[in-house]
């Protein structure tokens, strides 16, 4: 054949690969308001960068007349490209064909660029448009999931793992998602359950929507199994470029730094006025976050679940870091099972990808009751524990006003590995509030007391001025400085930039247990 005639035939089978399902597909893809995989791709990745791998690659079914149907690509678009500049692998399902389902012929697509993903050190992102399991293969599928779980295992702690669910991902195809550090969710098209609608009703006789079983909002804000809600596609894809922009390519790579022109000793008066000095009044911690890092910018995880924890990432003098923080304004930033949840995995993702943490700490302790006794806390406010203690990355706290009791210990005090652990003058470390100290260590006197209520405020005021300090804690160490609030960013950026060099190391152990 001629060289022509050979360029000619590649080029048919190109466009053929590149229409996917087929026009009509398209139209409904586009009807249904989701963009088609490789537009997902295109707008996700800096311009004119993806190359393609496997746009040929086929099924091997031949059961329910498959042999007949078979497209280029098998329903997944898989590749590489470059986001800000840095190369990630991506793979987007294409609905269009065969509703996305996944064949083994798919999964060794997405196994491929995993596999090459860790070689190469480089992110890897899903865009997920499924109807899970290709039915006509049977075991060959389910098969294809298992080497995929496996890869999300394998890779994980090693590159970025990014998930974006952009139509359905139903049954156990939820859980290679799941083993992923970071699932974005768009709303109304995004949808991600065990057993559907119709299966509940079957044998729950439940009645439930789709959305209200497993859409954006479902899992944002009620089971915390996704970080991302976006209004559509185009958003969903310029949120991932945000969060990719904090991360480091892997785990031996530091995350990247920006040029910045906040300056690093830029201070703010008026966090001197932030706090409430009544320990009751409640504020929002993010405030004082937005007020420390560069640019006023804080790109905030997990946004709409279990809210008395804040976590997010930022720039101080364009070093990314990772932020916890306890919320005074909701159920006045308790820790509970949630809360406990949400911040462990993110301290471990941060201390797996070398990026340092701020904790901000205003804490009255754990949530007391039986629902959270009985849904166990103590096995779940462990993992936050658990977290902190094994995080090698330079760790900064800054208390800005309650760190009673337990979790005082747990939010990154110096006793579990804290670096710098400052405090604001009004802070208060002690084991409980003034109130309920008093009313435990002195009823009797103030029950005998011909007085009660006078010698109740006298002695919560002596409570006060005894423990409810930050200087019991400065003298003997536990606090590194009390400081005005008004410097806490020049504090923040002196402190990291001291502990760039840090080094610190666990025992060598096959792998810890953490309390699940
Ligand atoms: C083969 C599938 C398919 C599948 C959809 N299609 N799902 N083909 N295997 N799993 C095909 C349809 O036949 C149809 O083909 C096209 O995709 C579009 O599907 P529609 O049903 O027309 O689209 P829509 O109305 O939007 O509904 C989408 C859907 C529905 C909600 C995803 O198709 C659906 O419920 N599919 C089955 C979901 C499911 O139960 N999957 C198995 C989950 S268990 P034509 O040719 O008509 O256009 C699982 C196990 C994993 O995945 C285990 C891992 C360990």
């Amino acid at each position: 054949m001629e060289s022509s005639e050979l360029l000619e035939k590649l080029r048919q089978k190109q466009l053929h690969a590149l229409s996917g399902g087929g026009e009509e597909k398209i139209r409904k893809q586009h009807e249904a308001g989701k963009l088609t995989a490789r537009e997902r791709i295109f707008q996700l990745l800096d311009p004119d960068t993806f190359v393609e791998i496997d746009r040929f690659k086929t099924h091997r079914c031949t059961d329910f007349d498959m042999a007949d149907q078979k497209i280029p690509g098998d329903g997944v678009v898989t590749g590489y490209g470059m986001i800000h500049g840095r190369q990630a692998f991506v793979f987007a399902q294409d609905f269009t064909v065969l509703g996305g389902s996944l064949s083994l012929a798919h999964a060794e697509k997405i196994a491929k660029i995993m596999k090459t993903a860790m070689k190469t050190g480089s992110p890897v992102i899903g865009l997920c448009d499924s109807g899970g399991a290709r039915i006509q293969e049977g075991v060959t599928s389910l098969a294809g999931y298992g080497d995929i779980f496996l890869l999300n295992v394998m890779a994980s702690g090693v590159v970025p793992q990014i998930t974006a669910i952009m139509g359905p991902s139903a049954g156990g195809a939820v859980y290679s998602p799941a083993l992923t550090d970071w699932i974005f969710m768009v709303e109304k098209t995004g949808h991600m359950f065990i057993t559907g609608p119709e299966v509940i009703k079957a044998v729950t006789r439940e009645v439930v929507s789709k959305e209200d079983l497993g859409g954006a909002m479902a899992h944002n804000a009620k089971s915390g199994v996704a970080h991302f809600s976006a209004p559509d596609d185009s958003a969903c894809l310029e949120m991932i470029r945000g969060l990719m922009s904090f991360l480091p390519q892997n785990n031996m790579e530091d995350p990247p730094r920006s040029a910045t022109q906040d300056d690093p000793m830029r201070r703010d008066e008026s966090l001197r006025d932030i706090v409430p000095p009544d320990p009751n009044k409640p504020y929002d911690i993010r405030g004082i976050v937005r007020s420390n890092m560069d640019d006023g910018y804080f790109f905030e995880v997990h946004q709409h679940w279990a809210q008395n924890i804040v976590i997010g990432f930022a720039r101080l003098d364009g070093m990314p870091v990772g932020v916890v923080a306890n919320q005074p304004c909701v159920m006045a930033g308790c820790l509970d099972i949630d809360a406990s949840i949400k911040g462990a995995r993110f301290v471990r993702f941060c201390d797996a990808f070398n990026i340092p943490l701020i904790v901000y700490e205003d804490v009255p302790g754990f949530l007391p009751g039986t629902h959270q006794e009985h849904g166990g806390i103590i096995k779940h406010g462990a993992k936050l524990i658990y977290a902190f203690c094994e995080a090698t990355v330079p760790r900064i706290t800054i208390i800005t006003r309650k760190a009673y009791g337990g979790a005082y210990i747990v939010m990154n005090s110096k006793h579990i590995r804290g670096d710098i652990n400052l405090a604001y003058p009004g802070a208060e470390i002690a084991v409980m509030g003034a109130e309920g100290a008093v009313n435990i260590i002195s009823r009797k006197e103030i029950e005998s007391s011909a007085t009660p209520e006078e010698e109740r405020h006298q002695r919560i005021t002596d409570y006060r001025e005894k423990f409810s300090n930050p200087y019991r804690a400065a003298e003997l160490g536990y606090i590194d400085d009390v400081i005005d609030p008004a410097d806490t960013r020049p504090q923040l950026i002196q402190s990291l930039k001291m502990l760039r060099t840090k080094r610190d190391m666990n025992p060598p152990k096959k792998h810890g247990n953490i309390p699940l």
